[in-house]
């Protein structure tokens, strides 16, 4: 459905920035597949949504949508914005305030340049997306009388009312406080799997990334650093970058001692020897990083159980928490702090010697990135 290859565009350094943009992206995706590009401000999500849009020239790399080629720098095909069949929802971009809010949603129809559309056609349009977005009855209501959620609708209903191939979807929930964002999180997956409309869609957060997705890629700095499904990049992070920045963890940093099968043993500190997992190809005495979830560590004031060996270190109750559904439990090993989940009823006092237990299976030795 949607191929991406060799995506490049660098803007040139200048005196006040670096260069920024996109390197070398390559996806591939399939009908309706919900897509997430994830990654921290300014690694270049925007700007690779407006190459796919039309909005920015490529440096280089070749987009093509059904088979259709949007974009071809070897052959050089760049097809113009308004003949893409894409709709898009720009950065904190939402409504125009002076129009209404069928206004709005008309908007691409009544600019289209590859055909007109008649005022019964317009309004049928316009009607179908408000319902989509669940707005229907709203058409005469004056955009600026309209609660935030109502406004990223009415956006939303702009960029489907023209029956886009692709939806491109930049940011659309950050203008919201954080239970409507969550509402309209739900919203958004309802509906794009209701009208099974393959969209890229933008953000910075971690786990709307994680809720909505079928595919995320992971980008830093203008690279893309890891492309999978939720669960792949949560438990099979390519590298500490996308091991701290999806999720929370802790990162150990070790050296390899062996390796065998899908296992490493990693010093962590001097005699402290882990069983991980390990992601990719590592070879003895390489530098890597060990990734432990805190929810995946069991703390233990038993003295039997405090004694080191097999996975586990010890460690201090430094402080505790109370988080409503969970403790979040500091923990002093070494001169580090590691984070532990734990139960709410959580009761060791601080200054208490534990354990951390742990699985060689929830424990992922990853390569350092750059
Ligand atoms: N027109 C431009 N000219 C020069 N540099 C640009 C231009 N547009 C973007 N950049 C730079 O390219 C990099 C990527 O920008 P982009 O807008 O794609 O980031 P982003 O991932 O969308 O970030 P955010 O999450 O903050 O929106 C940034 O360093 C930015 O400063
Ligand atoms: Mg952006």
């Amino acid at each position: 459905m949607l191929e991406i290859e060799r995506l490049t565009k660098i803007f040139a350094n200048t005196t006040d920035a670096i260069a920024g943009g996109i390197r070398n992206a390559s996806f591939s995706l399939e009908n309706g597949t919900f897509f997430t590009l994830l990654g921290p401000s300014g690694c270049g999500k925007t700007t690779t949504l407006r190459c796919l849009a039309g909005l920015e020239t490529p440096d280089e790399g070749r987009v093509a949508v059904e088979g259709d080629v949007l974009f071809d720098s070897a052959a050089g095909i760049n097809v113009p914005m308004n003949r893409r069949e894409v709709g898009m929802v720009f950065q904190s971009y939402a409504i125009w305030p002076h129009m209404t809010v069928a206004e709005n949603v008309a908007f691409p129809l009544t600019v289209a340049k590859d055909r007109r559309y008649s005022r019964s056609e317009v309004e049928e349009a316009v009607d179908q997306a408000l319902r989509t977005v669940d707005l229907a009855g709203f058409q005469s209501r004056p955009a600026t009388r309209l609660s935030g959620g109502q406004q990223q609708r009415v956006a939303l209903a702009r960029s489907i009312v023209k029956t886009p191939r692709l939806l491109l979807l930049d940011e659309p929930l950050s203008n919201l406080d954080a239970q409507l964002r969550e509402e309209m999180r739900v919203e958004l997956k309802r509906l794009q799997r209701q009208i099974g409309i393959t969209t890229v869609y933008v953000t910075h957060d971690q786990a709307e990334a994680l809720t909505l997705s079928d595919q995320i890629a992971v980008i830093d700095q203008a690279n893309v650093i890891q492309t999978g499904t939720p669960r792949e990049i949560y438990f099979r992070p390519a590298n500490d970058f996308v091991a701290k920045f999806v999720g929370s963890t802790n990162l150990l940093d070790g050296k390899v001692v062996r390796t065998e099968g899908d296992t490493v043993e990693v010093e962590v500190a001097a005699g402290r020897r882990l069983v991980c997992l390990k992601s990719g190809v590592m070879q003895a005495g390489e530098e890597v990083a060990v990734s432990i979830r805190p929810e995946t560590i069991r703390l233990s004031a038993a003295e039997a159980e405090r004694r080191e060996g097999g996975n586990r270190l010890s460690g201090t109750v430094r402080n505790v928490a109370f988080l409503g559904d969970a403790c979040r439990i500091d923990v002093q090993v070494g001169e580090r702090l590691l984070q532990v989940k734990g139960a709410p009823d959580f009761a060791v006092p601080d200054n208490v010697e534990v354990a951390l237990v742990f699985e060689a299976s929830n424990t992922l030795a990853v390569p350092k990135a750059g």
